[in-house]
C-alpha cells in the first residue's frame, strides 16, 4: 500500500452501520444498571440557604423534608456572614440521600454589607477547590467522595411588596455564575394576594435589567418540558413555611393559624410551596445536580488550570502536554529563586 493511501487510511472516520438484531441480546437493560448502581451508591444534594436572619429558612427547610432538622436560632449580632453546613443522612424507600444545608448565618445583620457576599463566594469556591484537588489526585477516589459542592442556592427575598434590597441584587450577581440560583419570596402569607403579584413582576424586571442570571427549569427534555416551562413563568415562587399541624376539615394539615383564617401550606391557592417542592426535588434534583458539575464546576476548573498555564492545543499546534508545562513552570520558579538570591546577596 502506499503511503498516501495508508495516511488515508488511518485517517478516514469509519461510518457506524446499523444493523438488525436476530434476537434478544441484553443490552437493553444498561439503563436498569445504571439505576441500580446509583441506587447502591446512594446520591448527596447539598443546598445554600441565603437569607436575612429570621426570614424563615430553618422552618422552609422542615417543611420541605418533612422532618426536624437539629438547628440553632442565629443572633443578630453576628461580627461578618459565617457559614455553617450541616449534613443529615435521610432515607425514602430504598433511596439514600445525604443532604447537606449551609446556612448563611448572620446575612444582612451587618451595618456595612459591603463583603456580604464573600464569605458565600468564597464557601462555594472551597468546596469545588476541594473537587478539583480530589480530581488531580493520582490515587483518586472520587467513587466514594462526598461531594459538598452546592448545587442550589435558595435565596429568600424579604416580602417588603416593594423592590429588591441592593444587598439582594449585589449577591445574586456575585453568585450567579457559581452556583443555581432559585429566588423564592419568604413568609409569603404576610403580603396580600395583589401585592405579591405585582411584587414578582418587579422582582424579575429587576433581575433582568440587572443581568442577574438565575436558575431555568430545563425544557430539552420532553418529559419535563412543559411543566417547567409553565413553572419557569412563575418564578420567584412565594412560599410559606410550618411545622404545625391544624385540622381543615377533617384533615390535619400542615398550616399557620391566624385569628382572622389558616394558610394552608400545600394549598397552592394559598402559596407557592408545592410548586417548590415539586420542581426542587421532585423533577429537577438530578438536573441541579448535572448543572452544577458540568456548569459552574467546569468554569471554576477551567481558569484554574489556565492560572496555572495549562492550555488546551488548538488544531495546529502540537498537542497540550503536562510535561513542557511542567518544566516551564520549574524554569520560572527556579529563575525567580535566583532572582531573589542575588536581591538578597547585594542587600
Ligand atoms: P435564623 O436561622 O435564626 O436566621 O432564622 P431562620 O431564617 O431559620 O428562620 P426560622 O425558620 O427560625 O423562623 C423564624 C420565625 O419566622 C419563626 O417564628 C417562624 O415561625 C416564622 N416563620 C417561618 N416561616 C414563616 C412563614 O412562612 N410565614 C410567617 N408568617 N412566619 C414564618
Ligand atoms: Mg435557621
Amino acid at each position: 500500500m502506499a503511503a498516501t493511501d495508508l495516511e488515508r487510511f488511518s485517517n478516514a472516520e469509519p461510518e457506524p452501520r446499523s444493523l438488525s438484531l436476530g434476537g434478544h441480546v441484553g443490552f437493553d437493560s444498561l439503563p436498569d444498571q445504571l439505576v441500580s448502581k446509583s441506587v447502591t451508591q446512594g446520591f448527596s444534594f447539598n443546598i445554600l440557604c441565603v437569607g436575612e436572619t429570621g426570614i424563615g429558612k430553618s422552618t422552609l427547610m422542615n417543611t420541605l423534608f418533612n422532618t426536624t432538622f437539629e438547628t440553632e436560632e442565629a443572633s443578630h449580632h453576628e461580627a461578618c456572614v459565617r457559614l455553617r453546613p450541616q449534613t443529615y443522612d435521610l432515607q425514602e424507600s430504598n433511596v439514600q440521600l445525604k443532604l447537606t444545608i449551609v446556612d448563611a448565618v448572620g446575612f444582612g445583620d451587618q451595618i456595612n454589607k459591603d463583603e456580604s457576599y464573600r464569605p458565600i463566594v468564597d464557601y462555594i469556591d472551597a468546596q469545588f477547590e476541594n473537587y478539583l484537588q480530589e480530581e488531580l489526585k493520582i490515587r483518586r477516589s472520587l467513587f466514594d467522595y462526598h461531594d459538598t459542592r452546592i448545587h442550589v442556592c435558595l435565596y429568600f427575598i424579604t416580602p417588603t411588596g416593594h423592590s429588591l434590597k441592593s444587598l439582594d441584587l449585589v449577591t445574586m450577581k456575585k453568585l450567579d455564575s457559581k452556583v443555581n440560583i432559585i429566588p423564592i419570596i419568604a413568609k409569603a402569607d404576610t403580603i396580600s394576594k395583589s401585592e405579591l403579584h405585582k411584587f414578582k413582576i418587579k422582582i424579575m424586571g429587576e433581575l433582568v435589567s440587572n443581568g442577574v442570571q438565575i436558575y431555568q427549569f430545563p425544557t430539552d427534555d420532553e418529559a419535563v418540558a412543559e411543566i417547567n416551562a409553565v413553572m419557569n413563568a412563575h418564578l420567584p415562587f412565594a412560599v410559606v413555611g410550618s411545622t404545625e399541624e391544624v385540622k381543615v376539615g377533617n384533615k390535619l394539615v400542615r398550616a399557620r393559624q391566624y385569628p382572622w383564617g389558616v394558610v394552608q401550606v400545600e394549598n397552592e391557592n394559598h402559596c407557592d410551596f408545592v410548586k417548590l417542592r415539586e420542581m426542587l426535588i421532585r423533577v429537577n434534583m438530578e438536573d441541579l445536580r448535572e448543572q452544577t458539575h458540568s456548569r459552574h464546576y467546569e468554569l471554576y476548573r477551567r481558569c484554574k488550570l489556565e492560572e496555572m498555564d495549562f492550555q488546551d492545543s488548538d488544531g495546529d499546534s502540537q498537542p497540550f502536554s503536562l510535561q513542557e508545562t511542567y518544566e516551564a513552570k520549574r524554569k520560572e520558579f527556579l529563575s525567580e529563586l535566583q532572582r531573589k538570591e542575588e536581591e538578597m546577596r547585594q542587600i
